[in-house]
């Protein structure tokens, strides 16, 4: 048994941040029906294609163990199907740009009065405010929610992360209202709505960079690359490789970084280890001089403790170094380009990195469920294509009969 199993979600999300909710969700044992228009369906399926006229690794690395709809939501028939899909749906997930679904004609009121038990979730660019009519796509979140002032180094441009917190970010969030919601429905009979704003989601994540934007006001962030020689403005400042927290940390550069733009490694100078850093370097001198052996004298030498540290990563690869450093306890990590991510043997063993077989674009690696419920595991089952259980659908969760699929399609309503 899964640990969703029995609830039906319906799915109405598009691009990333709905898509990888609602994945969670299926993985979890969920019923996702994912409604799509017909014809296109969602835009991702064609977007960044590397195979032509194949749905594209964008959508089916985002929409696993789903079932897929085409239904125009426009069109009289479509709305009727639609109406009939939220009788007998736990969930509406949706992330249309903000009053679409009130165009459609479902608003939550009227969603509410269609069945009361529903949860209706959704994502949006902003919440209630200035912005709040904004269309928003990852990085604009990631801008406006406090990530790209605080990240890249304090004499470069503001920068975006790789790791898309924006949209990943904003759907793990969503996932989590929604689960709430189904367990306090359970004690109320009643839904609620879910809803989750990107930079609301982007700013939770970035909720110790408001910390230092108070702690700024009692005096320098001293654990910053700014400390102590360089200046401070009125707003947390970008950290450039600073760790954030109590332990200073830094990437240094190890064996091979003249050809291999990832040879390196991230330590932190952890003040539990620092004796055994200090051997595992070859500086044990620094154990008994007054200028070093204290965590608040080397403060503002950080940047000299790094070089030193560097100076011995440079003699090893940044494997080397991990297994040296990890064995006698100093906090540290390589850091792994996506080819090595993919290529890892215990990600695959762990099925966080799988390989999913597809019927026309053929086997393909995908990231799988990074959370692991001892009771309920997950199986990675290939994306649907466009419209494959439009008919399933129909016929066994509607009851409709071969002549009304036939009506709805000649409506051009599926
Ligand atoms: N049947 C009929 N119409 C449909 C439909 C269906 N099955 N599915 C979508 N549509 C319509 C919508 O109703 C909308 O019509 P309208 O403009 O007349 O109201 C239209 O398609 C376009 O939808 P929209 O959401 O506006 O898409 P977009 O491509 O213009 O914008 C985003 C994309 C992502 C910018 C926007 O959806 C958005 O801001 N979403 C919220 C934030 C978000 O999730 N962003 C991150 C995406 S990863």
């Amino acid at each position: 048994m899964k640990a969703l199993e029995g609830v039906r979600i319906l799915d109405m999300t598009h691009v990333q941040s709905g898509p990888t909710c609602t994945q969670l969700l299926a993985w979890f044992g969920a019923d996702v029906i994912k409604v799509e228009r017909p014809g296109t369906g969602d835009p991702t399926r064609g977007q960044l294609r590397d195979i032509p006229d194949v749905d594209s690794l964008y959508f089916t690395m985002l929409n696993h163990n789903k079932r897929s709809i085409t239904l125009n939501t426009k069109r009289d028939q479509g709305k009727e199907i639609f109406t009939r899909l939220i009788q007998c749906c736990d969930v509406l997930v949706e992330n249309f740009a903000p009053g679409a679904l009130d165009r459609m004609g479902f608003s939550w009121e009227r969603i509410q009065q269609i069945n009361p038990r529903i949860i209706s979730a959704s994502v949006k660019g902003f919440g209630p405010g200035p912005y709040e009519d904004s269309k928003v796509y990852e990085n604009v979140a990631q801008c406006a929610g406090g990530g790209a002032s605080t990240t890249g180094f304090d004499d470069g441009p503001p920068t975006v992360a790789g790791a898309q917190i924006g949209d990943s970010g904003t759907g793990l969030h969503l996932a989590l209202g929604i689960v709430t919601a189904l367990f306090q429905r359970e004690k109320t009979d009643r839904g609620q709505r879910v809803e989750c704003a990107m930079q609301d989601g982007v700013l939770n994540l970035c909720r110790v960079k408001l910390r230092d934007q108070q702690r700024l006001a009692h005096g320098p962030l001293k654990e910053y690359p700014q400390y102590p020689n360089g200046t401070f403005h009125d707003a947390t400042p970008r950290a450039g490789n600073a760790s954030g927290g109590g332990q200073p940390g830094w990437i240094v550069k190890c064996k091979g970084w003249e050809e291999d733009p990832n040879a390196y490694l991230y330590v932190i100078v952890q003040e539990a280890a620092f004796k055994s850093l200090a051997r595992a370097i070859h500086r044990e001198d620094w154990l008994e001089d007054p200028e070093w052996n204290t965590a608040s004298v080397r403060l503002p030498k950080l940047e000299q403790v790094f070089d030193e540290i560097e100076k011995w990563t440079l003699t090893k690869t940044k494997f080397e170094a991990t297994q040296i450093l990890s064995a006698v306890d100093v906090p540290c990590g390589p850091v792994l380009s996506m080819k090595e991510l993919a290529e890892d043997p215990a990600l695959r063993a762990t099925g966080t990195v799988v390989e999913v077989d597809h019927p026309t674009r053929g086997p393909y690696l995908s990231v799988g469920n990074p959370i692991k419920l001892s009771d309920s595991p997950s199986q990675v089952k290939r994306s649907p294509l466009l419209g494959e259980h439009t008919d399933e659908i129909l016929r066994d969760v509607l009851g409709m009969d071969a002549a009304a699929v036939a009506a709805a399609k000649s409506e051009g309503a599926v």
